[in-house]
């Protein structure tokens, strides 16, 4: 299948690779110099910029093509798990670390793990989990008055991360980890090692032999996976004391354990526990950091702030959280969060590999070429959207403006990807956004939001792209 942002034009001739533009490198390393792992992906769009649409880089052996066209973009991601998948060298990355799950395992084993995981995910899972997230919500809300009353200054990624711990381990493994009022080493300082490392190896241009072996790393991995050992023997005794949990299970953790101990289950205990760590992971950072640029953004434009804040009163009532039905009626709030994903996308870049020959917009490409999608450079585009870089979160309220519609700015900017792979916790995601937006909003001011030195703050890439070091003051409201 001929992947294409225009009509395919059966008149002109495919190009290959080495005819397409791109930045000159060395001999044997080819462009790895140029590039500081954690501005990867500022290097790329800038890259875009210069060599347009479609180009090509190259790190040591590996040549990197790389899109930046909405329509191709999302071509390709439809074109999975058959024309493309996540790379080869994610998925050994992943395993040697000991968390290949949903987000790196590829063909049938993907097409295996994703329904279990996507059950676990569903609207009616977290409708029925709404009273958990009010009540880790409310912990939140109170950590962060204590703070106000002593004058503290937030740590708002690391606290945000404590957030999204907790009510990624509540939902998926139905166990109350309370990391939000704990102040001792808790999961995530473990955690928070494991993307960079993921990151690091995916794109070292050396061997894995070859590169050194980090002591803070292997001591994370052991101890997330003792964690993630104690939520499935907590799960196995929970189906064992209630054997009808094996027919209806409550969350991911009881339905994955359900089928894996069931006779004839091709499902493995590293693909649990790869499946266990995949959700930590993959809730974790995402969430916390569009928040953390959320209220980043909020605070630099007090006129949105200010409507989402009315919003967020209007809509409560007298309710001091968000009922389930309530959330959904949070339009502005849920239009900040996806004008935060628009300028300041989490997942800037999705390397995916072809599994067979193909052609991307009139470039053949040979199977096992890795692709680098970018998110960024079409939602940020006078192409798509008027003044692009102004933060106008009303832009994503349908009927604003002629042709700039919800609808077709949904089909530009793709913070959760798109086609099949697209992302399985968007919708928890949101919810999560919604509450601790509308807790800040109904239950603070926003005193001040900056980074280190009240400088301009910097993006860094660790294989989500998060703000460098934000601080957060806040004022209790009486
Ligand atoms: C704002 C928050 C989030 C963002 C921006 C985000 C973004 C993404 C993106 C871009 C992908 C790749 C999609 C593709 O390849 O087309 C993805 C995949 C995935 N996400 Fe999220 N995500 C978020 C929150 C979450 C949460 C809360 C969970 C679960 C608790 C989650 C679980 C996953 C999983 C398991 C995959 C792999 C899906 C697959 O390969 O089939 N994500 N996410």
């Amino acid at each position: 299948m001929a992947i294409t942002s225009d009509e395919p034009r059966a008149d002109k001739p495919a190009r290959r690779i080495s005819e397409l533009p791109g930045p000159r490198g060395l001999p044997l390393l080819g462009n790895a110099l140029q590039i500081e792992r954690e501005r990867l992906h500022r290097q790329v769009e800038q890259w875009a910029h210069e060599y347009g649409e479609m180009y090509r880089f190259r790190i040591a052996s590996r040549e990197f093509v790389v899109i930046s066209n909405p329509a191709t973009v999302a071509g390709v991601l439809r074109d999975r798990p058959d024309g493309f998948q996540r790379g080869a060298k994610l998925n050994a990355a992943a395993r040697s670390l000991g968390f290949n799950g949903l987000f790196t395992v590829n063909g049938d084993e993907w097409r295996r793990h994703r329904p279990m995981v996507l059950r676990g995910l569903d609207p009616t899972h977290i409708k029925a989990f709404h009273p958990t997230l009010v009540r880790v919500t409310e912990r939140f809300a109170n950590r962060w008055r204590r703070a106000a009353e002593a004058a503290q200054p937030i740590d708002l990624q690391a606290d945000l991360m404590r957030y999204t711990v907790d009510v990624t381990a509540g939902l998926a493994f139905g166990t109350d980890i309370n990391t939000i009022e704990s102040d001792e080493e808790v999961i995530q300082t473990h955690l928070d090692k494991l993307l960079p490392a993921l990151a690091k190896r995916v794109l070292s241009p050396l061997p894995r032999w070859l590169t050194r072996r980090d002591p803070a790393v292997a001591e994370g991995l052991a101890a997330v996976h003792e964690a993630v050992s104690g939520f499935i023997a907590a799960a196995r005794r929970r189906l064992a004391d209630e054997p009808g949990l094996r027919e209806q299970p409550r969350n991911l953790i009881e339905a994955m354990v359900a089928e894996r101990d069931r006779p004839g289950s091709d499902l493995s205990d590293e693909d649990l526990s790869g499946n266990m760590l995949t959700m930590l992971l993959a809730g974790e950072d995402t969430t916390a950091n569009t928040l953390a640029w959320m209220i980043w953004l909020l605070h630099r434009h007090p006129e949105a702030a200010q409507r989402a804040a009315e919003e967020v009163h209007r809509v409560l009532g007298a309710e001091a959280h968000p009922t389930h039905e309530q959330l959904a009626q949070l339009d502005f709030v849920e239009a900040c969060a996806h004008e935060t994903m628009r300028l300041k996308p989490v997942a800037p870049l999705l390397i995916q590999e072809a599994v067979r020959d193909t052609v991307v917009d009139g470039v053949e490409v040979p199977a096992g070429t890795p692709v680098m999608c970018l998110m960024r450079p079409g939602a940020v585009s006078a192409a798509n959207f008027a003044d692009p870089q102004a933060f106008r979160p009303e832009r994503w309220l349908a009927g604003d403006g002629p042709g700039r519609a919800a609808g077709s700015a949904k089909r530009v900017a793709m913070p959760f990807g798109a086609g099949p792979r697209t992302c399985p916790g968007r919708y928890l995601a949101l919810s999560e956004i919604k509450m601790v937006a509308a807790m800040l909003l109904r239950h603070f001011d926003i005193v001040d939001v900056a980074g280190p030195g009240g400088m301009e703050v910097q993006e860094r890439l660790a294989f989500t792209m998060s703000p460098v070091g934000l601080k957060m003051r806040l004022r209790a409201r009486s």
